[in-house]
Order: structure tokens, then C-alpha cells, then sequence
């Protein structure tokens, strides 16, 4: 596999670092971080308003890096509308959505909460019925399960295609049709799925797919909301402002049409220039490169972990991202994260912004979270396991 760490100022700062934290956010490869600079040194001014040189050539490259992020997942331009991030992303839709013919909105135990807080909202305030599919006791919810909670009150169905507590990278193609020959709609978090593996909106039929670059070596700070043109149409945005509308008297407003209805504000145009630049080198690595070079983490992190004896969270047998939860019996998780922080190996500890699915997988008091990237060697991964026995020796 290409050795990609050079790419990776970071890395070159901190030679001995074991960077094991890529699921909470990637390190940024120069190119990405060039490509973000670049709108500083070279355009400056405002996208999709002032007429001026600057001010066309921001358009021109924002309307460009658009179009490479929409590619990068097998959708077009005029279908991706930018957003600060999956959360804010899955909060348009959240939001946006009419509930008025169908209440009902489904979705899993298994989720960030960036996808429970807002239908729970919804439902509190008794906008819609939330079914909330639970798991089996290996922390899976099968196909059975979503197919029996979809019926013909259903609006919407919500869920990941890759989780950030186990990795596992759920079939959502399948779900997609669950959904539909209920005459649901289906909405992706996809933002630890679209960094690992090839995602193809329009093949596996989605009607809305959220993501972050920042989790796929771009900058923080942007994302993107995928949508069909039709539902596109119909969803309300969520922020109101300048940019969104084609005439405003003091008793009407004429919205535009398009992606810029829900782009209210000045934007965030060198993270749209970074994330374009993000799209592009994983493109250039292959994303079927990504996805083998993680299989091979995935399968010497597991065989690591149960050699250091830890009790590892999760399905461990299915199609997955190279990143486990796990609890060294005994000891407390951040207590473990701080000892390995002190080998020079960085992981995240507690519940991971998914309460629910922690506590749906046994870790109770949260757990320790060991995650990879294209940046990661099977060296990293053997540097976890011996620590990890080290540690596991003290209690
Ligand atoms: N959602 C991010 C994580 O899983 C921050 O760590």
C-alpha cells in the first residue's frame, strides 16, 4: 500500500506518534491544507454575489468544488447543498421534512446523537412518532428488525452507514429498499461511512446522505447534505438569510429554486476549496485502497486486542471500518486513553457521542475508542497491543 505519511504534516511534527483517533477527526494532508490556504492568498472575496474579478473567481471555484464533492459520492452538483457539518446536514432534514401526511420517522439504538437529538426533539414536542429499533445482544440491529418498524406510516428512516462506536458498516443499500416499498424516505448519516468506503448515492438509492470532510482529511467546518431534486424541492431550510432569495418586499419573499435556498450567509469557502482537495486525494488513493488497507487494520487491531485480553465492544464479524470500542476490565476508560496518551498513542475515551449505543453494547461507563486511516501501518496497530498489555497488567 502507498505510504501516505509524509503527506501528513502532523506526522512529520510528531514522529513517534500513534495518531488512533481519526473516527472523532482525520489528520489533513498538505494538499488539502495548501488547497484551503489558497482561497486566502489568491480570491478572498465573496462566492455567488459581488460581479468583481475575485468575486467571480470564488464563485467559480466554490461552484467547482461542489461539483468534485457531489462526484465523490456519485451525485450532481445541483443536489449537494453545503453545510457546516453531518450534524448540521442531518438537522436540515430533521427540520426541513413535512410530517404531515406520515408522523412516523425510524431509526436505531445504534446512532451518534447527532441523529437521535433532533427526531427526539420531534418527537417531545409531538411532531412525529419515533420508533427507535433496538439491537441484539452483539450490538446489531438486523435487516428483520428495521423491516418490521418500516410500515406505510413511516416518513423517513434514519440511520448510518458506518458507526462510530463499532465500525461496522451496515448494508444500507437493502435498507434503502426497506424503506421504500414502504413509500419511506431514507436518510443517511454517512459520516464515518463515506471516508472508509466507496458511497454511491444514486446506486444505493438514497434520498439524503450527510457527511463531513473533516472526518475524510478536509477541513472542520463544512459538509455536505446529498438530496434528490424532488425531495430537495420539497424540504424547508433551516436558516433564513442573504443568498436565499430572488426578491423580498416587506410582505413576500420569492426564495431561488435551487442548493442556495439553504445556504443562507456569507459561506465557508476555503473549507468547500479543502474539501473538494480532500475528495480528490482519496480519489487519487482509491477508495478501494481505503477500504482493503482497512480490512488488514481491522483484522490485526482485533487479533491485538484479544491477545492484550480486552473485552472489545460490538459485532466483531461483520463488513466493518478499522476502529473497536473496548474496556480493559477494571479500569476506568479515560484513565486507559491518558496511559496509552503517555506511550505517545492518541484515542478517545467515553461514550463517543453515542450514549445509547454504548450502553446497547454493554460499555456503561463508556469505553475506550481505537480508530485508523490510510495514515495507519500495522506498526501502530502492534504499538497498541503491547501498551495495551502493559496497562491490562495493572489491574
Ligand atoms: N462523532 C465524533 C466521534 O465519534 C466526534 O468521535
Amino acid at each position: 500500500m502507498k505510504d501516505v505519511r509524509k503527506d501528513f504534516p502532523i506526522l512529520a511534527r510528531h514522529p513517534q506518534l500513534t495518531y488512533l483517533d481519526s473516527a472523532c477527526t482525520s489528520l489533513k494532508p498538505l494538499q488539502v491544507i495548501e488547497a484551503e490556504s489558497s482561497y486566502y492568498y489568491e480570491l478572498g472575496a465573496c462566492a455567488g454575489r459581488s460581479s468583481h474579478m475575485l468575486g467571480r473567481e470564488a464563485s467559480n471555484a466554490a461552484e467547482g468544488a461542489r461539483e468534485k464533492v457531489a462526484d465523490f459520492v456519485g451525485a450532481k452538483a445541483e443536489e449537494t447543498v453545503w453545510t457546516r457539518n453531518a450534524t448540521e446536514a442531518l438537522n436540515i432534514v430533521a427540520y426541513g421534512l413535512d410530517y404531515s401526511k406520515r408522523k412516523k420517522v425510524v431509526t436505531s439504538a445504534l446512532e451518534h446523537h447527532a441523529v437521535l437529538l433532533p427526531w427526539m426533539n420531534l418527537r417531545d414536542r409531538g411532531m412525529i412518532t419515533l420508533e427507535i429499533v433496538g439491537c441484539d445482544e452483539r450490538g446489531h440491529v438486523s435487516e428483520e428488525a428495521w423491516a418490521n418498524a418500516i410500515d406505510r406510516n413511516t416518513a423517513l428512516v434514519v440511520t448510518n452507514n458506518g458507526n462510530n462506536t463499532s465500525g461496522v458498516s451496515q448494508c444500507t443499500k437493502n435498507l434503502a429498499k426497506i424503506a421504500h416499498d414502504s413509500g419511506a424516505l431514507i436518510c443517511i448519516d454517512g459520516a464515518q461511512g463515506v471516508p472508509h468506503r466507496h458511497v454511491d448515492f444514486r446506486k444505493e438509492n438514497f434520498d439524503y446522505l450527510c457527511f463531513s470532510a473533516h472526518k475524510m482529511l478536509g477541513p472542520t467546518g463544512i459538509g455536505a447534505l446529498v438530496m434528490k431534486r424532488e425531495q430537495m424541492a420539497k424540504l424547508q431550510p433551516l436558516v433564513r438569510g442573504g443568498g436565499t432569495v430572488k426578491t423580498v418586499n416587506l410582505d413576500r419573499v420569492e426564495p431561488v429554486s435551487d442548493y442556495t435556498r439553504f445556504e443562507a450567509g456569507v459561506q465557508h469557502y476555503s473549507g468547500m476549496i479543502g474539501f473538494a482537495a480532500a475528495c480528490g486525494y482519496l480519489k487519487s488513493y482509491g477508495m478501494e485502497n481505503v477500504e482493503a488497507h482497512e480490512k488488514a487494520l481491522a483484522s490485526a487491531m482485533l487479533g491485538e486486542l484479544e491477545k492484550a485480553g480486552v473485552a472489545v465492544h460490538g459485532p466483531k464479524d461483520l463488513p466493518r471500518s478499522a476502529l473497536y470500542s473496548f474496556n480493559i476490565r477494571g479500569a476506568k476508560a479515560h484513565d486507559v486513553a491518558l496511559m496509552l496518551d503517555k506511550e505517545g498513542i492518541a484515542v478517545r475515551s467515553g461514550f463517543f457521542c453515542a450514549q445509547p449505543a454504548m450502553e446497547a453494547m454493554g460499555a456503561k461507563d463508556g469505553a475506550v475508542r481505537a480508530s485508523c486511516y490510510i495514515y495507519n501501518s500495522p506498526d501502530d496497530v502492534r504499538k497498541l497491543g503491547e501498551a495495551l498489555k502493559k496497562i491490562a497488567a495493572l489491574y
